[in-house]
């Protein structure tokens, strides 16, 4: 029987294949069981601290409102208005908030501070995203990915990720992958392919688990065949507005439009993003991008975005069940 309590959520390479796999189970159960009227509370009387240095729409949402329907409360720290990082260290921060908070999510820049606030809260701490991983985003992608193939395990799953894939939803997407002994093909011009060392680990971890990992500049040779697309911005927070001009000009050949769907084969085949998604110009980083290199569409074109391929709203509603279901499964009495 597997039992995660009091264990941090910092990255998947942490945690077994079961372990996803329960996790993923758990939150199936209570998304059925919110959509029934019959959730349980297992939080109730705890507190928890969301620690943001990178904005957020739905890592945050989902952390409120999955803590809120479990019964606990939330301290929302943002970008500002705190001590961390100006004045006190992640090693002081994480032995102060641990002395108040049951459990700690966050968000930030390198996945050493992650670790390092893990390593001395004492609490759980669970990771809502850094530079290099985000792996509350994956168990979402991955019960998603269930969901619209049912009657099919992850073993059977295949998907394709174009674009930055240097960033932390390739490497988490990969590592997903590896761990879950899917088929996954990483799809991105050479000098945006993640890290050599965590692709061997990755190719490793797959020898274990069936994984089938196709790293390739090749559009038509990655999409080939899968069942799900998937793509990511091409800047991530964090990293500077001159990286723009680079990464258009790169990442333009593997823009997920129609041809890119038609070139899977699948006339099924299902659009994945992690959002916030460019598609269009209407918002302000759009406009700024329409202007500066004449695109209405980045990683993804409107057309294949509004489409009928697309469950990326599936997806972020799935963060908040699987946020959720770490939560309880840490935390949960
Ligand atoms: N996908 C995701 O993490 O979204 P936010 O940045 O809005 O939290
Ligand atoms: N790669 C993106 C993911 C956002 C959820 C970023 O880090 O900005």
């Amino acid at each position: 029987t597997i039992n995660l309590k009091n264990r941090n959520f910092l990255k998947l390479l942490d945690y077994t294949p079961a372990e996803i796999q329960y996790l993923i189970d758990l939150a199936i159960e209570l998304k059925a069981a919110k959509k029934a009227g019959r959730e349980k509370k297992t939080l109730v009387g705890k507190n928890i601290a969301l620690i943001f240095e990178k904005t957020s729409t739905r890592t945050r949402c989902a952390f409120e409102v999955g803590a809120f329907d479990q019964g606990a409360q939330v301290t929302y720290l943002g970008p500002s208005g705190s001590q961390i990082g100006h004045k006190e260290s992640m090693k002081d921060t994480a032995r102060v908030l641990g002395r108040m908070y049951d459990g700690i999510e966050y968000r930030g820049y390198g996945q050493a501070i992650v670790e390092e606030l893990g390593a001395f809260a004492g609490v759980p701490v669970w990771n809502g995203l850094t530079d290099e991983f985000h792996p509350t985003q994956i168990l979402a992608d991955l019960m998603t990915m269930l969901e619209h193939a049912p009657g099919k395990a992850l073993t059977e799953l295949s998907f394709a990720y174009l674009g930055d894939a240097r960033n932390n939803m390739g490497n988490s997407l990969m590592v997903g992958a590896a761990k879950m002994g899917m088929d996954i093909r990483l799809v991105a011009p050479r000098e945006f392919w993640p890290d050599e060392a965590l692709v061997k680990q990755c190719v490793a971890i797959g020898e274990e688990t069936g994984a089938r990992i196709l790293l390739t500049e090749d559009v038509e040779e990655g999409v080939h065949g899968v069942d799900f697309l998937y793509t990511d911005v091409w800047v991530s927070m964090g990293e500077p507005k001159e990286a723009w001009a680079e990464r258009v000009s790169l990442m333009t050949p593997y823009q997920i439009n129609s041809r890119v769907i038609a070139a899977t084969g699948n006339p099924n085949v299902k659009f994945m993003h992690c959002l916030p998604a460019f598609h269009n110009a209407q918002t302000t980083m759009g406009r700024d991008i329409e202007i500066a290199y004449g695109l209405a569409g980045l990683e993804v074109t409107e057309e294949v975005f509004e489409s009928a391929h697309s469950i990326v709203f599936d997806e972020a509603e799935n963060r908040m069940h699987t946020i959720k279901a770490v939560m309880v499964a840490t935390l949960g009495e």
